[in-house]
């Protein structure tokens, strides 16, 4: 097992390198489906008007999507009655709005039936979001296909708010990402609420000598521990990754050197030089945050894997 999972890295890996084998092109619907890119603009920009975690949870969706068999709008499925899909496995206590995903394939149905895959619909959405926060913009490259498959196990292989850096390390090679990727990457929480389940482990309970994680500020560990009391059932409470949760910007990485990040797998980038040091960049000129995160979003939205084009989102053809 462990092997095929090895394999399964490189293989990845090599297609990665070769490059263009992604097949994706930025004019790739140039000719058949022109005004895409604003119809899904015009999608994301209503919903955001109305929610204002619409932006985080595109993002995070897109990356739960590339994670996981490529960026084939896996995550879009829906469960069926002989199978549970991925957006209803462990973790989807963090994904919403796929409403913005169906009405921007409305949108491009009705100018270019079956032409627009869900998955590319996804990635431009994720851009969107990020640019409509007040983050960078940067051309998507396109030409995705769907999958027919989503698992909802398979959610298991997603890098967890628990991991250290050797596990994010891992999790992020098998997929032909660097370190850089997963620094610059990890800045995407500067998008985003984190409901208490996913840090308890830091703010109870942490070990023997200590209720809470020593690497935390102490008076923000106070602040977690009081919207998450421990054995708290409270529904939606938790916490924003950053202190301008609605806004794309670096203050991710100025408060991790603070001692003021909410996940286990935020505080571990500080644990190896090199990602301490890409963090510190970061922290200190937001444009260097952007170009790498632009970078590093391109190389993961490249990982493919579909070979269908939805007609529906959320059902395979
Ligand atoms: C998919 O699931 C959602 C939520 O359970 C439901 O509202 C929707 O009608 C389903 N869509 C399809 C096409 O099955
Ligand atoms: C989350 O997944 C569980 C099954 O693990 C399911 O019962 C629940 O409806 C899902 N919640 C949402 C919001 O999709
Ligand atoms: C990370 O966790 C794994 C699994 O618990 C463990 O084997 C490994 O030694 C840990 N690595 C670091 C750097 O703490």
């Amino acid at each position: 097992m462990q092997a095929i999972v090895a394999a399964l890295g490189s293989a990845v890996l090599l297609l990665f390198v070769a490059g263009g084998a992604s097949g994706l092109s930025l004019d790739y619907y140039d000719r058949t489906c022109p005004k895409l890119e604003h119809s899904v603009r015009w999608a994301v920009k209503k919903a955001m008007k109305n929610d204002n975690t619409v932006p985080a949870a595109l993002l995070r969706m897109h990356f739960h999507d590339c994670f996981i068999r490529g960026c084939d709008g896996s995550v879009l499925l829906n469960s069926t009655a002989k199978n549970t899909a991925e957006k209803d496995g462990p973790p989807n206590i963090s994904l919403h709005a796929f409403y913005v995903i169906d009405h921007a394939k409305e949108a491009v149905e009705a100018q270019c039936p079956g032409v627009v895959s869900c998955a590319d619909i996804l990635a431009l959405a994720a851009r969107d979001a990020v640019a409509l926060s007040g983050g960078p913009y940067w051309d998507v490259p396109k030409g995705r296909k769907d999958g027919r498959i989503s698992r909802a196990i398979d959610t298991r292989q997603l890098p967890a708010p628990t991991f250290n850096i050797s596990q994010l390390q891992q999790s992020f090679s098998q997929r032909g990402l660097s370190m850089e990727d997963l620094v610059a990457l990890s800045g995407g929480h500067t998008l985003g609420f984190a409901h208490c389940s996913s840090f308890q482990n830091r703010i109870h309970n942490f070990d023997a000598a200590s209720d809470v994680d020593p690497s935390m500020y102490p008076p923000f560990a106070a602040q977690l521990r009081k919207a998450c009391p421990a054995h708290n059932k409270a529904k939606g409470a938790g916490s924003t990754l950053d202190p301008t949760a609605a806004k794309f910007d670096n203050a991710y990485f100025k408060v991790l050197l603070r001692g003021k990040s909410v996940f286990t797998s935020d505080q571990a980038l500080l644990t190896v030089p090199k990602a301490k040091a890409l963090a510190s960049k970061f922290a200190e000129d937001g444009e260097e945050f952007e170009k790498a995160f632009v970078k590093s979003m391109i190389k993961m939205s490249s990982l493919s894997g579909g070979q269908e084009i939805r007609l529906n989102c959320r059902v395979v053809r």
